[in-house]
């Protein structure tokens, strides 16, 4: 990441109304639904700040479960027999156009992951269900491994991450 962005929770100072992706309904979303979310704790949201109020990025986590009969043989046999698996989910990530190709969206994603490693609740992975497939490119191409069944799902166990 070479601009130096700071990453902070969001708050009400922060520009929502500025931030476009290219993508509306990540814009829109921002502008009029993560505080509604946040007051109902169906989704946590962290932005990367160019200076105090604009939002060159952001994104939003909740905790989620993925059903063990979904995952990679590989990865179910090395797991306990429960029907579900703790896990993280990213709900949205998005980066201003400005502020593209800068490695961005690499740092927001490393925090999300460091956030969900970190937390004393216990995760096994964090997961997304990406928009569409140049999204889940972006995160294939940062280790993420799609399930059998659902190529858009896809997941990183938080202890490879850890281990890096
Ligand atoms: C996807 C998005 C978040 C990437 O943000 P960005 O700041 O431009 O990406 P970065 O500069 O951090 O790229 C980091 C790395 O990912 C790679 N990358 C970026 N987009 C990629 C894609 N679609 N497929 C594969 N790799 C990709 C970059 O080449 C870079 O590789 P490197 O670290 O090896 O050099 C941004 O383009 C965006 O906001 N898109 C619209 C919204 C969206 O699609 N969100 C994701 C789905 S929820």
């Amino acid at each position: 990441m070479s601009a130096p962005f700071r990453l902070a929770a969001l708050e009400s100072a922060h520009d929502r109304a500025a931030f476009r992706c290219g993508v509306e309904p990540l814009d829109r979303y921002l502008r009029e639904q993560v505080s509604q979310d946040i007051r109902r704790r169906v989704a946590a949201c962290f932005v990367a700040l160019a200076d105090s109020t604009r939002i060159a990025g952001y994104y939003t986590v909740a905790s989620a479960s993925l059903l063990l009969a979904d995952l990679p043989t590989a990865t179910a046999k090395k797991l306990p027999r429960y029907p579900t698996v703790p896990a993280v989910r990213l709900g949205r990530l998005a980066v201003d156009l400005a502020f593209k190709g800068q490695g961005l969206g690499g740092a927001l994603l490393a925090d999300a992951l460091d956030r969900a490693a970190r937390s004393e609740i216990a995760a096994h992975a964090l997961m997304v269900d990406a928009l569409d497939d140049t999204a889940a490119a972006f995160y294939r191409h940062h280790g993420f491994m799609a399930l059998p069944d659902s190529p858009r799902i896809l997941f990183l166990p938080l202890a490879t991450w850890t281990a890096r």
